[in-house]
Order: C-alpha cells, then structure tokens, then sequence
C-alpha cells in the first residue's frame, strides 16, 4: 500500500550491490515484516543515487534523510528509527555533514593539481581530512580516482575522475 507514513529507497545500483546492498536490503525487508512495519513504511529499491562510494545507501522521505554506508549490522537502529526512535545519526549524511565536506575538500585539494599526487601526498592529503588508506584504495575502486605511473619517475601519480568532479560537485569551480 503507498499511503503510509515513511517511504524508504534502497539503492540497488551496481556500486551498491558490491558493497552488499542485497543482503542489507534481505535483512531489512525481513525486519519490516517481522515489526509489522510494512504497513507504514513503503519499500522500493532504486537505481544509483549517484553517493556511489559511499553506498549502500537508504533514502527516506518525508525525513530527507540519507543513511550512508549501511551495513546488516545498522538495520536494528534503522528499524528503531522508524518505529519512532532517534535517527541514526552515525549514518547520516549530506552536503553539510562533516565526513561529507572532508571528502569534499579533499577532493577540492586533488583538483588544485592534479595529475601531481604521488601516494605519499595522497595519504597525508587524506589524513589530514580524516580519511585512510582504506578510503582511498575504495575511490580507487570506484572510480572516482585514477592512479598511472609517471613516464619520468617510477611513482605512480593520483588523479581524480569526472565521477568524482561530478559527484562532489567540482566541475566548475
Ligand atoms: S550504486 Fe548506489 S549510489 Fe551509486
């Protein structure tokens, strides 16, 4: 039935399929159903919601809330939250949520020269926004980062896509 109180999107793209979006989206529907919330909250999944290195991600209206990151193991707290709990703030993002705007200066940071980042000046660029290794090797996967071995030195450089210039908004500044 679509007239109930939350509608929740769960992304399903490829990126978050990856990162385990099937199972998470298991767990949750089956823990809809055994809260008897499926009566007042409305489950879709949907197509990439364009966070694609930070997924899998939840969408719920009439919150606007957008839960990052969700792992099998945050579908309790989710389930509280829409049982009438506190959001979830450890999953929350959006523009102006802090881990947000450090990726997005240092994504800002990359641009100012890119092509130049050797992976030393990667990790301290990251670190200094408070991002790890661990980060950095998913942008790569992702493909919001490039890496290619500069022809006069044997360093690899570091570049950032037009994914990342697209996704973080960079394009024309
Ligand atoms: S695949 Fe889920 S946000 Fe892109």
């Amino acid at each position: 039935m679509y007239w109930t109180e939350r509608h929740v999107l769960v992304c399903t793209g490829s990126h978050c399929i990856q990162k385990g979006a099937n199972q998470v989206l298991t767990r949750f529907r089956f823990e809809l159903m055994r809260k008897r919330l499926n009566t007042r909250v409305h489950l879709n999944t949907c197509g990439t919601i364009d966070l694609c290195d930070i997924g899998p991600n939840f969408l719920i209206y009439p919150d606007n809330i957008v839960y990052s990151n969700v792992s099998e193991n945050d579908i309790p707290d989710i389930i509280r939250f829409l049982e009438g709990g506190p959001v979830v703030e450890r999953l929350v993002t959006g523009p102006t949520a802090f881990a947000e705007q450090n990726r997005q200066r240092f994504y800002a940071a990359l641009k100012e020269r890119d092509n130049a980042w050797t992976e030393n000046d990667v990790d301290v660029l990251a670190a200094h926004h408070n991002l790890d290794s661990g980060w950095i090797a998913e942008q790569l996967r992702r493909g919001f980062m490039a890496k290619k071995p500069d022809p006069d030195s044997a360093e690899n450089r570091f570049s950032m896509t037009s994914k990342a210039l697209h996704r973080y908004r960079l394009e024309s500044k």
